[in-house]
């Protein structure tokens, strides 16, 4: 049934306000940087805007003076001057200009400090894979959630699973592609302990949209206490209905998860070694808790279509119940 026009311009008015609303939320927005690569970024737009409005004024203010000058001064005036002028000396000037400032930023975005850490973020459809590397290989893996320890640089080495994503967090860093066969670098630094929330920023696939993922910033020591505790494995359920969960979980779910020291390691899903560690769960999709984790388990198709896991409705309620409380209980 068609929608009634009074249905339709409130849908309209709604999706405009929700669409101001998000822009006034402060997140996701690249002139509002919380590092140096975002800052110098900003500074390059605003400088371009600057540009662009003296540019619009001086032949805004041209063409009104063309108007209302007298026909004899109009006589007078030599067109090959003016086209020299405006058409070849202003732009060769603005754009050497603009480009020599644009190599200036980039060399300063590839800088890369001395005591930065290493972070390998592998795109798949439609999640990140997040790994830790240390001096032996990696340290710890974890998926959609990077923590960083504020005030430190951080590489990123950005590698795909399948096709073509792109790893933007416009408040931390410029974007970057992840191309199957070839691993790009992109160094992003917060300033100060934050969430910055990012999005894949190359269309993917059905479920390109709800590809997100948060960049957590954390005082250092905090991020010291994070990293130990996600190098641990899960710990083992001491009560009953818990190790029914950990044995259901193994049963269903631990041909494509990992949870270390529980089941072998597998990488067809995100790692849910300290998953009640996250505060988000299907890339960014929805909020960490009971109630999102038994839908997205139980409704997966629904909420992610496409996505690799099956919904899981068919599991007996209770069984289901008891994997998500051995879920919330990897901390
Ligand atoms: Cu991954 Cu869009």
């Amino acid at each position: 049934m068609p929608a009634s026009p009074e249905l339709s311009k409130n849908r309209t008015i709604l999706a405009a306000a929700a669409l101001l609303l998000c822009g006034c939320e402060g997140v996701q927005s690249a002139l509002e940087p919380a590092g140096p690569h975002a800052a110098s970024i900003a500074r390059i737009w605003w400088a371009m805007f600057w540009g662009a409005c003296a540019v619009l004024l001086l032949v805004t203010s041209l063409a009104l003076y063309a108007f209302i000058r007298s026909p004899q001064r109009r006589e007078r005036t030599r067109p090959d001057r003016i086209i020299l002028a405006g058409g070849v000396a202003l732009p060769v000037v603005t754009l050497t200009a603009l480009l020599a400032y644009g190599v200036h930023a980039m060399a300063s975005l590839r800088t890369l400090a001395e005591d930065a850490i290493e972070i390998e973020v592998v795109g798949n459809r439609w999640w990140w894979d997040v790994h830790y590397l240390g001096e032996d290989g990696e340290v710890i893996r974890t998926a959609n959630e990077i923590r960083v320890p504020a005030g430190r640089a951080v590489l990123l080495s950005l590698r795909s699973n399948d096709v073509i994503h792109s790893f933007w967090v416009p408040s931390l860093a410029g974007k970057m592609d992840l191309i199957p066969g070839r691993t790009n670098r992109l160094i992003i630094q917060a300033d100060r302990p934050g969430v910055y929330r990012g999005q894949c920023a190359e269309y993917c696939g059905a479920q390109h949209a709800r590809m997100g993922m948060h960049v957590i910033a954390e005082r250092p020591a905090d991020f010291s206490v994070w990293l130990d505790r996600q190098r641990a494995p899960a710990t083992v359920p001491g009560d009953e209905s818990m190790l029914r969960g950990r044995q259901a979980f193994v049963q269903r779910c631990a041909g494509c998860h990992t949870v270390r020291g529980t089941s072998e390691a597998r990488s067809a899903g995100p790692d849910l070694t300290h998953l009640a560690s996250r505060e988000f769960i299907g890339a960014g999709t929805l909020p960490n808790n009971r109630e999102n984790l038994l839908a997205f388990i139980a409704r997966t198709q629904e909420l992610k279509p496409g996505s690799a896991m099956p919904s899981q409705g068919d599991l007996d309620p209770v069984a289901l119940e008891s994997i998500v409380a051995y879920l919330e209980s990897l901390h």
